[in-house]
């Protein structure tokens, strides 16, 4: 069972923990399901980028990767993920298998060499590799294609095919040199490719057709040299100062990492069945490169196993962008340990919308209504009422028979749920789960035991045991996605641990009872939303702010303020109140009756002891003020290039940054376009050209 082996340079957001976290999830099913397991993972190390990165730091690049996989164990450990290793692909022992594996495939005539055309940028004195170059793909014209990928087609590329090419270190255009390379003989090893993707009967219909499709559009050879000194180093006389192309000896990280930890890895990478699990970009190499390589350096068809299934996600983009470091957009794992949510809340997201079809987002919303809606109402809500409710009224799990069709139908929805499993679609196998915890729920709710306790307890009994016994059969279809929420129930059930063959006995004392799940507060969402929101544009700003023609209906004078007024306004389909500090420059006469432009989603604010739910748009220059005005109807939305959705709320922090001035026409202009409604331009009197909006 192997997840990805992540680069070692940036610790992983929450998209790319998508397919760690799944591996766990299948790993843990496993055991439930009685399987022996190896769960092996480590880091992918080799790499222009790590030689950058670890030069940055002044480090050696073993040095820095060691440090760095330390930190990736840790935030795995953190979200629950449970390897049996992770090890490291710069291992002596991954140099060792990557270099038997190359000599196997060369002396089976799989490598020849070539002289290439290669990419050498002159200022920073290297060959640009891969990640290190990037310009328009010649095929789908994308303009952010990188050295070795297009994102957007997904077709191999080498360097030099790329159109206008740039260095990415310092944007100067690279110049062509010729060197000696290796390839991997992928034309003359397609038909063997071909044979194992089709007797695969594992594979989903759409990996095994994406991978079809490239069979059919014909393989060609491909460079697997570099010209790196950190690296596995290419064991051919003529090719001593070369290394293995990353994507060459990290898949052989698998068996690295095993042999790392155990001594019979090779029996098992020849005898085991191999789930992979990844996300979409990651397919081509593990459903043909990967394969290709072991194939054409087997002895037979049947040496190293290949892939029994790979678990494939589609991107987990994050609120409708991409994860970004160094924009300080979206979370990545070591953000995540510092904040007060639980692993299995994200762990339950994670697999919740963990999508095999279709690219999905990590909303705030989507985040708090899962916890809140699911985890705390539903199965939180049935452990706790039962338990508690039977910890005070009868001690211990009563001694009685339990009602078979409650349990029949809950042992229904749980096999259709291993099914999913094996399938691989933990997403629906968690649907079906959580329906199963809806059954009892009703049953409880229906059965009232707050009421039969008083008038059959008897029944009372049965309701308590039958809910107890499916509470159990939940912890465990449950254990593989929330795993320490399936503990803490056994425990509180009165087990000492977690145990698959564990059966509740009647008059079992019940341990300690504790709330699973805590309901997050609006007020949280919005505090971790801002923080993740990242460096916004100007524009992102001005589109995320919400600006409507709104009405004067009222002023009047804050009691502990002599500057400030309270307004309040109507917006048409809402009305507001707000702080104002306009008491200097304006009478109530001058204001009231006024049709403004008001900021409506300025995040609201006490302002003396007044809440303020938005802000006037006002413009200074030369210590005059005007206020923004619109002959518009009520309610208008005020926009400057076009209307987008604007956002819950946007920070004064973040307003303070635009620059929105007058200009010599007396329009309001941002980026140069006049902020207008759909009917005509936004007015400004008694200020002069260059006024700021404030
Ligand atoms: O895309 C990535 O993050 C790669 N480091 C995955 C490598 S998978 C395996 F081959 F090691
Ligand atoms: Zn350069």
């Amino acid at each position: 069972m192997t997840p990805s082996l992540p680069y070692v340079n940036s610790i992983p957001h929450l998209g790319n923990a998508v397919c760690v976290v799944s591996a766990d999830v299948f790993n843990r099913f496993l055991k439930k399901e009685g399987c022996e397991s190896r769960f092996i993972c480590g880091t992918d190390e080799h790499g222009t980028r790590t030689e950058i990165e670890a030069k940055k730091r002044k480090m050696d690049p073993d040095k820095y990767c060691e440090q760095m996989n330390q930190k990736f164990k840790d935030v795995f450990d953190f979200i629950g993920v449970e390897f049996d290793h992770f090890g490291r692909t710069n291992n002596p022992v991954n140099h060792e298998i990557t270099q038997s594996i190359f000599k196997d495939l060369y002396d089976k005539g799989y490598i020849f060499d070539k002289e290439l055309t290669l990419l050498y940028c002159e200022k920073c004195k290297m060959y640009l590799a891969d990640s290190y170059v990037e310009g328009t793909c010649p095929h789908c014209g994308a303009e952010d294609a990188k050295g070795d990928q297009c994102d957007n087609c997904s077709k191999f590329l080498e360097p030099v095919e790329l159109i206008h090419p740039k260095c990415k270190i310092c944007g100067s255009v690279p110049v062509v040199k010729r060197d000696m390379h290796i390839f991997l003989d992928l034309k003359k090893l397609q038909p063997k490719v071909k044979k194992w993707l089709l007797s695969n009967k594992n594979l989903k219909d759409d990996v095994k057709n994406f991978s079809l499709g490239w069979i059919k559009e014909g393989l060609h050879p491909r460079c697997i040299s570099r010209n790196l000194k950190y690296g596995v180093k290419v064991p051919l006389k003529g090719f001593e100062d070369k290394v293995f192309y990353v994507w060459f000896d990290a898949p052989i990280g698998y068996f690295g990492a095993t042999a790392e930890k155990y001594k019979d890895w090779k029996s098992w990478w020849q005898s085991a069945q191999h789930y992979e699990f990844m996300g979409k970009d990651n397919v081509p190499f593990h459903t043909i490169f990967f394969p290709a390589m072991l194939l054409g350096s087997n002895e037979n068809d049947n040496k190293w196993v290949l892939p029994t299934n790979i678990g494939v996600n589609q991107n987990l983009n994050y609120e409708g962008k991409k994860f970004s470091k160094s924009h300080k957009r979206g979370i990545f794992l070591d953000d995540f340990m510092k904040l007060d949510i639980k692993a299995d809340v994200l762990r339950y997201y994670i697999i919740s919308v963990r999508s095999l079809h279709k690219d999905t987002e990590f909303s705030w919303d989507a985040f708090l209504g899962k916890n809140n809606n699911e985890l705390v109402a539903n199965y939180g809500n049935l452990v706790y009422r039962t338990l508690v409710f039977m910890s005070k009224n009868f001690g211990c799990v009563p001694d009685v028979a339990v009602d078979k069709s409650v349990v029949d139908e809950v042992s229904e929805k749980l096999s259709a749920a291993d099914k999913f499993y094996w399938d691989l679609d933990f997403k629906e196998a968690l649907k079906l789960i959580m329906e199963a915890s809806s059954i009892a729920n009703q049953y409880f709710q229906h059965s009232a035991p707050w009421d039969l306790v008083k008038t059959d307890k008897d029944k009372c009994s049965v309701v308590l045991r039958t809910c107890s016994e499916v509470i159990l059969m939940l912890s465990k279809a449950l254990w593989p996605i929330i795993p320490s929420a399936s503990e803490s129930v056994f425990k509180q059930l009165g087990f000492d641990k977690f145990d698959f063959s564990a059966k509740i006995k009647g008059g079992q004392k019940l341990g300690k009872v504790k709330v699973l799940f805590k309901k997050f507060d609006e007020s949280m969402i919005d505090k971790y939303r801002d923080k993740f929101s990242g460096d916004l544009s100007e524009e992102d700003i001005f589109n995320s702010m919400d600006l409507r023609v709104a009405k004067i209906v009222d002023v009047k004078v804050h009691p502990d303020a002599k500057k400030l007024f309270i307004v309040d306004l109507d917006v048409g389909a809402y009305k507001k109140t707000i702080v104002s500090g306009l008491r200097e420059h304006f009478s109530v006469d001058d204001l009231l009756g006024k049709k403004i432009i008001l900021f409506s989603n300025l995040e609201p604010a006490k302002i003396r002891g007044v809440k303020s739910e938005g802000m006037l748009l006002a413009a200074c220059g030369s210590g005059k003020l005007g206020l923004l005005g619109s002959d518009d109807k009520i309610g208008e939305r005020v926009y400057a290039k076009s209307c987008s959705t604007p956002a819950k709320s946007v920070s004064y922090d973040n307003f303070s940054k635009l620059e929105i001035l007058v200009d010599k026409d007396g329009n309001v202009v941002f980026c140069s376009h006049i902020l207008k409604t759909s009917r005509g331009k936004i007015k400004v009197s008694g200020v002069g050209k260059g006024a700021k909006v404030c």
